[in-house]
């Protein structure tokens, strides 16, 4: 819409994609191996413009994804106390890259998040109503937050950017310690919040599709529904392991061992279903392709 794109319909894929070395990148490129979709990874850095130039000369893509970002290790409490070097990449980075694809006329699919929002009044937590992608970001608790609601926003101005807003993202690799699924289980207390999640088995081939089909704009990368903690961990020890036991502790006592507050939200996914009408709620995507996958117990 509005983006008159070099990766026109009748030309054949070929993206670059960035990210080589990351969780969503890796899977990404597996991805495109599978589905025998040319693609070159970019060895440039985001925040160096000239070296973003020169893959895209090299390359000549069709379409570029940036699965490049920082999101701490070990977890995002790292972007506090490393503020520049998160703006060098989430913000300098990626606005660098869609600039540069902005001038030469290709569309840049960004791994986003949605953890820029969190439940309020017009949106409370059990009541159904998520955010749209016309909502503004409201949640601003941690700097990896901060910084991605304000890149979303200057994004909106780049009509050849098409913005994924991912949260929590969920794979069938159990063994993962990006996996939500992995942390949570590997922890010692979890809290109990429903919210909405994305399971890359069933979304990344769904963002291919929106690359082959040149959509742009900001998406929630969600599946429909929200799903809690516990109703994850019930499924893990209905489906992996029926010994497994877990505490929960409430959000005051999460905030006394993390730095930066988490966000908690429900994204309203409707956007995404209208274009693939086969996209599944979040409870029967985790069971087709996690739970049933690598289901180790007898019965169920
Ligand atoms: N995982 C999550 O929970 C989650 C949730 C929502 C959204 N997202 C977003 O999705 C994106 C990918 O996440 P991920 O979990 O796959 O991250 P990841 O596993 O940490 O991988 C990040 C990738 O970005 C690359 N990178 C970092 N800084 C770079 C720079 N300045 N220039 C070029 N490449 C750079 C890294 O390469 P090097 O090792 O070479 O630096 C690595 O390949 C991120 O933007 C993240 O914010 C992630």
């Amino acid at each position: 819409m509005g983006f008159s794109a070099n990766g026109a319909a009748d030309k054949p894929l070929k993206f670059l994609i960035y990210g080589r070395t990351g969780w969503i990148g890796g899977l990404l490129g597996e991805l495109c191996k599978a589905k025998s979709i040319d693609f070159v990874y970019g060895s440039g850095r985001l925040e160096n413009r000239s070296s973003l130039e020169a893959d895209i000369t090299a390359v000549a893509p069709t379409h570029v994804f940036n699965a490049a970002g920082v999101t701490g290790r070990p977890n995002v409490d790292w972007c506090e106390s490393h503020k520049v070097e998160t703006i060098r990449t989430n913000v300098v980075g990626t606005l660098t890259l869609a600039d540069v694809c902005r001038e030469r006329g290709l569309i840049l699919i960004n791994y986003a998040t949605g953890c820029i929002f969190e439940y309020d009044v017009a949106h409370p937590l059990g009541s159904g109503v998520g955010f749209k992608e016309e909502d503004s970001p409201n949640f601003i608790g941690s700097f990896y937050s901060k910084t991605k609601a304000m890149v979303e926003e200057l994004l909106k101005n780049y009509e050849n950017v098409c913005t994924l807003r991912v949260r929590m993202p969920i794979s069938s690799d159990l063994s993962n310690p990006r996996n939500f699924i992995t942390k949570i289980s590997r922890y010692e207390k979890v809290v109990n919040i429903p919210n909405s999640m994305t399971i890359l088995d069933e979304l990344l081939p769904i963002s291919i599709e929106m690359a082959r089909r040149n959509l742009t704009g900001i998406w929630n990368f969600t599946n429909p529904e929200v799903v809690s903690h516990n109703e994850i961990l019930q499924m893990y020890k209905e489906y992996i392991d029926p010994s497994f036991s877990w505490k929960n502790f409430t959000l005051e006592e999460q905030a006394k061992v993390i730095v930066a507050p988490r966000s908690n939200n429900e994204l309203d996914a409707s956007k995404l279903k209208k274009e693939f009408p086969e996209l599944m709620s979040i409870k029967e995507s985790l069971i087709k392709y996690v739970f049933e996958p690598n289901k180790k117990t007898a019965s169920t």
